[in-house]
């Protein structure tokens, strides 16, 4: 089924030889009770357009979870569906960026957030936080911050190096932008995969000033298998923040939307299947430690275990060669497809580095990386 249906660098799209640790996709099927209830919400025959704020069940059980889970105090009247986690990060710079704004992201981080900054005509300055970073230099975070800064760009966890950012330095963050005025774009879509004993905290819970000025971005791609349905959700903490948000998502217009499936799937996700979630990141556990441990008996490769996210971000500036050459390498010989460190994925602080996703089966992992030990121990 993979083969036919998981795309974007994944199954569907490499050789039959080949196996795929690209897009960070889970080989797994979704928890069977959010097969149930999109297939009883169908059987009901009735496809009609939905809220443009989303589905009432929708908002309430988003709410919710963040309130319950993230100690994050959320109204389900600002809290909204999209129609994708990335379509949040988008929408979020479109409602609070105008061409000439100055935006910090992280680097490395997920293409994303430059691609959506500079989409509004925006500039991206990247703050560089290496693989292995303990505790950032904030005061070197303070001197990206210009009179034309407008936003901070988080991502927590980050992928791709699986930091997961301790509450102090979100609360020196979150300080930052208060005293400067900004906006904080909070991309949690990672925050249901946490290897113990990191524990995750949300910018959002550190307080009013600090949740007033936030808008916290997720989506369920990652923790449930259900990139294909593109949903997500943007919640905002202010009406006002609210109100710019929903302007800029055209919604109301009916041009944009998330679609009633996907929502019905967010809510049997987030009200019965946390057992579901709590194997899967029991099985992530394991699959990273093979793969942290495997890499790093590879002459030349060195890999941090990441905290969170089910990607391995590997450093391979011993082996000599550059990120697209292990790529071309590793895909040629070992027949293995993995992500290069460009600037175009994940930023100019990615070179030297490849990422490879290990959210798939024990077979298939331990197959993909004794060929890939094969390859670079000949
Ligand atoms: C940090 C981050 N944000 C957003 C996304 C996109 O998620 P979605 O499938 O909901 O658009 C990804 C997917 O890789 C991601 O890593």
């Amino acid at each position: 089924m993979l083969r036919q249906r998981a795309y974007n660098l994944r199954w569907a799209t490499v050789p039959e030889d080949v196996i795929p640790l690209t897009a960070a996709d889970p080989d797994f099927p979704c928890a069977p009770e959010i097969a149930e209830a999109i297939t009883s919400f169908v059987s009901g025959r009735y496809l009609c357009y939905g809220p443009p704020q989303g589905l009432p069940d929708f908002k309430k059980t988003v709410a919710n979870f963040f309130t319950g889970k993230r100690n994050v105090p959320a109204k389900p009247e600002y809290t909204m569906p999209v129609d994708s986690a990335a379509f949040g990060i988008y929408l979020t710079c479109k409602a609070f960026l105008n061409a000439g704004d100055e935006a910090i992201i992280f680097d490395p981080v997920d293409f994303l957030f430059r691609y959506s900054v500079e989409a509004v005509g925006a500039t991206a300055i990247p703050f560089a936080i290496p693989p292995g970073t303990g505790q950032i230099d904030i005061e070197a975070f303070e001197r990206l911050i210009s009179p034309r800064t407008r936003l901070i760009c988080l991502c927590n966890p980050l992928n791709p190096t699986g930091k997961v950012f301790s509450a102090d330095e979100l609360m020196l963050i979150g300080e930052l932008a208060c005293r400067y005025n900004l906006m904080i774009l909070s991309d949690e879509i990672w925050s249901d995969i946490i290897f113990e004993p990191a524990a995750y905290t949300s910018i959002a819970s550190l307080g009013d000033e600090i949740r007033n000025r936030t808008i916290l971005v997720t989506g369920y791609s990652k923790s449930y298998g259900l990139a294909g349905l593109r949903i997500g959700t943007v919640a905002a903490f202010t009406q006002q923040v609210f109100d710019r948000v929903y302007d800029a998502s055209l919604h109301y217009s009916t041009i944009h939307g998330a679609n009633v499936l996907g929502q019905i799937a967010v809510v049997a996700a987030l009200t019965r299947c946390d057992y579901w979630l709590k194997g899967f990141v029991t099985h992530l556990q394991r699959m990273r430690d093979i793969t942290v441990k495997q890499l790093n008996n590879i002459p030349g490769i060195s890999c941090i275990a990441p905290d969170g996210c089910y990607v391995a971000f590997a450093n391979i500036k011993g082996t000599g060669k550059t990120s697209t050459e292990m790529q071309q390498l590793l895909f040629n010989d070992a027949r293995v497809a993995i992500v290069p460190g460009l600037k175009q994925w994940f930023g100019d602080g990615a070179e030297g580095y490849i990422r490879l996703c290990f959210a798939t089966s024990e077979p298939i992992l331990t197959e993909a990386l004794s060929r890939i030990t094969d390859t670079l121990t000949r």
